[in-house]
């Protein structure tokens, strides 16, 4: 019933109203040029087929009113003996077969050990925003279905490819992407991309895009903390955060991903992505299919800073659960860096006690409460709770929990095992490994094969129990190594690198059959920080564990490069104690403001608390809950950055205007410099907005209290700050009092 109002309502929205309005359809396919048309939100994405059958693409970028303005495509004529058509022409989705020399999108052997794939068009079919084109290879039975949608709000787009193969043995896939995206002819590109490693994740890079291929990947079986899948390419050299084209792009997929960007010597750029091919193998028998990774990707002309912006509404509304039903995410409290493994009954109920008395929502047990972990040693795998650190089960602490007006979570780590475990002494085999060969451990852990059916099952099964059992609101699940030896002894060889494939796609089985069965059950994403951040992860959990890395003048870097692939409304940030990452002691102030930049949460030993940092907590949490709807759900302006100097500045604007934050950090004053005037974004020019700050005061030079300034002032002339000193920092908080 449900899913068929939803139809009728998809229908309303595609067919009938765009008729009623006289507007055209989001997909349209112009019959006597043989051409696609795909837009919304102020983007075009244009193909057709060509000549040969091949699917050629047109135009990605601004939209362009004007359907005839697009001719049908013809195949680039042969450059020279060694630049063929199949390598020239811009294929939306090339096999790898006669004449390709650039990245393939799909790359096969047949099992009489034919390689030769050549995919042209055969069917299509248009339904509301969403296009299947089916190709299929001109001598064989092995179709690919390509899927694409266009959210019309956005301009988003994302297409997949179904692989099918109707032959009647098995084929191997070498390479499976999800497409290629095809940049506007030319040079001049620059590629920003984001990197890093465990306690240092998504730093932006920028570099110039040049002739060849730039491979942008992760080889560790999960999304990994050294690259994350999102793109960006502008050719305004000079863009800066908020002017310019921008083409960006990221993959849904938490296992070993890959995208390419390549620039042909015939000045073409194109950016493939989908399945790491490194170790890649698929075997389909027949009648079987392979479905590839969302690859979601957009346009902006407003710079970088815009091309966040989409990506944060698109994905508060259309990825993450609930979409824009999507809750307020509660401040919460977790116990890990105050206790580390030293888990017990009355200490954590005396640590609940004190973050209640701060206006904390939700209070998060981590590590250490289960089997026979004292330290990461033993432990995962035997998931009952620890005898003797909660003799009478989670119960008392949960109903404690409660009572003091807190929902309640734990830490899991799911796919683990230590090999000191029961389970790993029962199930030797259950564990990812090479016969005869060595088992890697790291943090003395091996990795359960979840390609497994039982194994799959069994993690299913004891997740359920220990959910309906207690008053479980969310869990914290962890993933703390990289895989090793992915070997799958137990399935025929030539099925055995499937397990890159079926490892992830069990991870989301599960997880979805959880939601499922417990729909209020929230799930946060932690992989030793931001190991496992992608458009994969984020439909089936709310929030992500943004870095181990708590200091907050670093975080100030990783939650920046955070912003440009993924909403704040799911940067979880902990303040923590200090001296911190790098031994550096910043103050709980600048600790707050830092942590209130997306979701905020308490990690400190608040048993070490003094009654000041009470009262400064207190005051933090209440104005926190003032501005979380906007710091969540608002729009985003990243005005001055922590990579480009000494002072960060990012300004939030709730959709409707009506509210503004600022937070402000200065680093670190030298020479007694003051800041310039802070222009502020997105505001109402012709509103008057009053300026109040964080702790109430007034912390601006200007005297009158409270302030009140028109939009187009602080946008055009600027707000100043006195931030003096080291780790100084400020919040303001702008709401619109009139018109005028
Ligand atoms: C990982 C997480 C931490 C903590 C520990 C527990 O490192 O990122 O936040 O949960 O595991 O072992």
């Amino acid at each position: 019933m449900k899913s068929l109002s939803r139809t009728l309502c998809a229908a309303l929205f595609f067919i009938l109203i765009p008729l009623i309005a006289g507007a055209q359809p989001p997909v349209r396919f112009l019959e006597s040029k043989k051409v696609f048309v795909l837009a919304g939100g102020g983007v075009s994405y244009v193909f057709g087929i060509n000549e040969q059958g091949m699917l050629q693409h047109i135009h990605w970028g601004k939209q362009v009113w004007r359907d005839d303005d697009f001719n049908a495509p013809h195949s680039s004529p042969d450059w020279d003996v060694f630049d063929l058509t199949t390598t020239t022409t811009p294929q939306e989705y090339p096999g790898w077969g006669a004449g390709l020399y650039v990245e393939p999108s799909l790359k096969a052997t047949f099992a009489d050990g034919n390689r030769d794939l050549v995919l042209h068009y055969a069917s299509h079919k248009i339904d509301g925003n969403a296009l299947t084109v089916t190709l299929k290879d001109i001598e064989r039975a092995l179709f690919v279905h390509l899927h694409y949608t266009i959210w019309p709000e956005t301009g988003i787009l994302r297409r997949y490819a179904t692989i099918e193969n109707r032959t009647n043995a098995p084929v191997v896939l070498e390479s499976a992407q999800s497409g290629a995206w095809y940049l506007p002819q030319g040079e001049g590109y620059r590629l920003r991309y984001l990197a890093g490693r465990w306690g240092g994740e998504f730093q932006l890079n920028e570099e110039p895009v040049h002739t060849g291929l730039k491979v942008l990947e992760s080889r560790r079986g999960s999304t990994g903390h050294s690259m994350n899948p999102w793109f960006a390419l502008d050719r305004d050299g000079n863009a800066d955060d908020e002017h310019g084209s921008v083409w960006f792009g990221e993959l849904g997929w938490s296992g070993s991903w890959r995208i390419s960007v390549e620039q042909t010597p015939h000045q073409q750029v194109r950016v493939t992505g989908g399945y790491n091919s490194f170790d890649f193998g698929y075997s389909l028998s027949p009648g079987e299919t392979l479905v590839t990774p969302p690859f979601y990707a957009g346009y902006s002309d407003e710079g970088i800073g815009g091309a966040s912006r989409i990506l944060h509404r698109f994905q508060r509304s259309e990825i993450l659960p609930n979409g824009s039903g999507a809750k307020t995410r509660p401040v919460l409290y977790n116990s890990w860096e105050a206790t580390f493994f030293d888990v017990n009954e009355p200490g954590q109920i005396a640590l609940a006690e004190k973050a209640a008395s701060l206006g904390v929502e939700r209070f998060v047990i981590d590590d250490g409460w289960f089997g026979r972990r004292d330290d990461d040693h033993d432990g995962l795998g035997d998931w009952n709770v620890n005898p003797k650190k909660f003799p009478n089960g989670l119960g008392p602490l949960i109903r404690r929990v409660k009572e003091l007006g807190m929902d309640f979570g734990v830490w899991v780590e799911p796919e683990m095992v230590n090999p000191k475990s029961d389970l790993y002494q029962k199930h030797p085999d259950w564990a990812m490994h090479f016969e005869g060969r060595p088992r890697t451990e790291s943090r003395n852990q091996l990795i359960l094969n979840l390609a497994r059916d039982d194994v799959r099952e069994y993690v299913f099964h004891w997740l359920d129990d220990l959910v309906t059992k207690n008053d479980i609101a969310f869990l914290k699940w962890d993933y703390n190594r990289n895989v090793t030896e992915p070997g799958w002894p137990e399935v025929p060889p030539a099925r055995q690198k499937n397990l890159w494939v079926l490892f992830t796609k069990n991870v989301y089985d599960i997880m979805d059959r959880l939601r499922q069965k417990h729909p209020g059950l929230e799930i946060e994403s932690c992989s030793g920080g931001g190991g496992r951040v992608d458009m994969g992860i984020l439909p089936r959990v709310q929030q992500i564990w943004t870095s181990d890395n708590t200091e907050a003048l670093d975080r100030l870097t990783i939650q920046q490069g955070f912003t440009y692939a993924y909403t704040p409304h799911v940067m979880m940030d902990w303040v923590t104690d200090v001296p911190g990452f790098n031994g550096r002691s910043v103050p709980l102030r600048f600790r707050f403001l830092t942590a209130m930049q997306g979701s905020l949460g308490i990690g400190t030993n608040l048993n070490r608390w003094s009654a000041e940092d009470f009262v400064l907590g207190k005051q933090m949490l209440a104005y926190y809950k003032s501005i979380r709807e906007t710091v969540q759900n608002g729009l985003l302006y990243r005005l001055a950055s922590p990579m480009k100097g000494s002072f960060t500045a990012n300004q939030y604007v709730s959709p409707d205007k009506m509210q503004s934050v600022l937070f402000a950090f200065l680093h670190s004053q030298q020479f007694r410099r003051t800041l310039p005037p802070l222009l502020l974004h997105g505001l109402d020019e012709k509103a008057v907005y009053s300026v109040t700050q964080v702790d109430g005061k007034l912390d601006t030079k200007a005297p009158a209290t409270p302030m009140k300034f028109s939009g187009a002032y602080l946008m055009n002339h600027g707000i100043e700050l006195d931030l003096v000193g080291d780790y100084d920092g400020v919040s303001l908080k702008l709401e619109r009092i009139s018109e005028q």
